[in-house]
């Protein structure tokens, strides 16, 4: 007689968010499991397995899942009976977190800004810090990148370029769309080249009577893009970019969310190329695993009236404890330099895999934000030799990972980017079990 298992609950659980939720589900159908407790890098689900999360909430979670520091200062919040939710009233916790945030940001920047609190979520931030420039220069359009990712909202949508998520939405007429270095698939077929080559196309045609271009309000850019499949912008192409809005009078937003607190081996991404930004926009990691959002800006920008910017969820105190310890703590116990350090030995490590696997065509990253990009060998190479970018595979290779514990999501232009983002903490036996596992993932996949 056949002996077939009893579903389990969290079979259950799966079973009704199927049939219950949007079919929009998007982690959910990746990675199929109830995680029911949680610490550190190690996720466990209902059935007992355990899984080392390199998706770290889509960057959120610096200091990985339930972190002592973060524990004690939601449960110290809680114990003191500060209140809960106080739209932009001062709070104690607001206070410090504000203090704590200005005191993280790089120099020359945040000793000249003003701080926004805006609704909880990134695209929220996005939202904010283009319409402040709107106010501040009197325009309306914006500067945009190929393979940004800016959030879902019709503003950051409206900058964003996945085509796929704008779709069936107007494509956003008052964006100029501006090729984005990505030397491994260069807009321009001239590899590393691609970075010089943007520079010089948008100088010219924001210069060009007949480019089309009306003066715009704003350029936004990722200083490593990471929806759009973990392209870092070489730090003398976003010393070009501020040179040239510099020079026109254009505000340059940098949009932090997911490289800031220390993700990218320094505090904030800016830091690399030295470049001061007008405004950045921050959320995921700052609020120490709880929705935060924020638009810092130079103090020149400020020309808001009261009210001009509103929004109900904009205090979250829980979030501002939360994300104010996380900030000191990432500054105090060194992960920026370890994240820097631990991602150039993932990174060279894989580089070393991929020698010895054709099907990995590029690896490239700066400190903890790492992509991995499959490709099919067999294929025609474009004119810079990439061969062409190959989902299936990543598809396979993520379910292979899920098989042997380790949670990676996919990015990228074809989705045939296997992203990397461990929490800062992750252990040196950690980042050795991730390198483990994700090779013979890909083993396994491309036989
Ligand atoms: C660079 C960047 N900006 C904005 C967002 C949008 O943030 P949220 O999903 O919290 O709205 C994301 C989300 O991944 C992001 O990576």
């Amino acid at each position: 007689m056949a002996l077939t298992a009893a579903p389990s609950a969290g079979d259950a659980i799966l079973r009704r968010q199927r049939v219950r939720e949007s079919a929009a589900r998007t982690y959910a159908r990746s990675f199929p499991i109830v995680p029911v407790r949680a610490h550190g890098m190690t996720v466990e689900g209902a059935d007992g397995r355990r899984y080392l999360d390199c998706l770290s909430g889509a960057g959120t979670l610096a200091l990985g899942h339930n972190h002592p520091t973060v524990l004690t200062a939601i449960r110290r919040t809680l114990d003191s009976g500060a209140p809960l939710h106080l739209l932009d009233l001062a709070t104690a916790e607001k206070d410090d977190f504000t203090t704590a945030l200005f005191d993280s940001l790089p120099p020359g920047f945040g000793d000249r800004s003003r701080v926004h609190f805006c609704g909880p979520a990134g695209t929220d931030a996005v939202e904010a810090a283009l319409k402040l420039m709107q106010t501040a220069t009197g325009r309306r359009g914006a500067l945009a990148f190929t393979g940004a990712y800016h959030g879902m909202t019709a503003g950051a949508l409206a900058v964003t370029g996945a085509v796929e998520v704008k779709s069936p939405l107007p494509s956003g007429g008052e964006v100029t769309r501006l090729p984005y270095p990505y030397a491994y698939r260069c807009p321009f077929g001239e590899g590393a080249r691609g970075a010089e080559l943007s520079a010089t196309y948008v100088e010219r045609l924001l210069d060009d009577p007949s480019g089309g271009v009306l003066p715009p309000a704003a350029m936004i850019l990722e200083v490593v893009q990471g929806e759009g499949g973990v392209v870092p912008a070489p730090d003398g192409w976003l010393r070009e970019m501020r040179r040239i809005t510099t020079e026109r009078g254009i505000p340059l937003i940098v949009d932090e969310v997911q490289t800031g607190v220390g993700r990218t081996g320094a505090m904030w991404a800016v830091e690399h190329s030295g470049i001061v930004p007008d405004a950045m926009v921050l959320s995921k990691a700052i609020g120490g695993s709880l929705p935060l959002a924020v638009v810092v800006y130079r103090e020149e920008y400020d020309g808001w009236l009261p009210g001009a910017h509103t929004g109900t969820f904009r205090g979250n105190t829980l979030a501002m404890a939360a994300g104010a310890a996380t900030l000191r703590y990432v500054a105090e116990h060194g992960l920026v330099e370890r994240a820097d350090l631990l991602g150039a030995r993932l990174t060279g490590r894989l580089d070393a895999l991929k020698g010895r696997l054709p099907v990995i065509g590029d690896v490239r990253g700066r400190g903890l934000m790492i992509g991995v990009e499959l490709v099919d060998p067999s294929g025609e190479p474009d004119r810079c030799g990439a061969h062409p970018a190959d989902p299936e595979l990543a598809r396979r290779v993520r379910a292979e990972c899920l098989q042997r514990g380790l949670i990676v999501e996919l990015g990228g232009r074809h989705d045939a980017v296997l992203r990397l983002l461990p929490p800062l903490t992750v252990t040196d036996e950690q980042v050795e079990a991730v390198l483990e596992r994700l090779a013979e993932a890909i083993e396994a996949a491309s036989r």
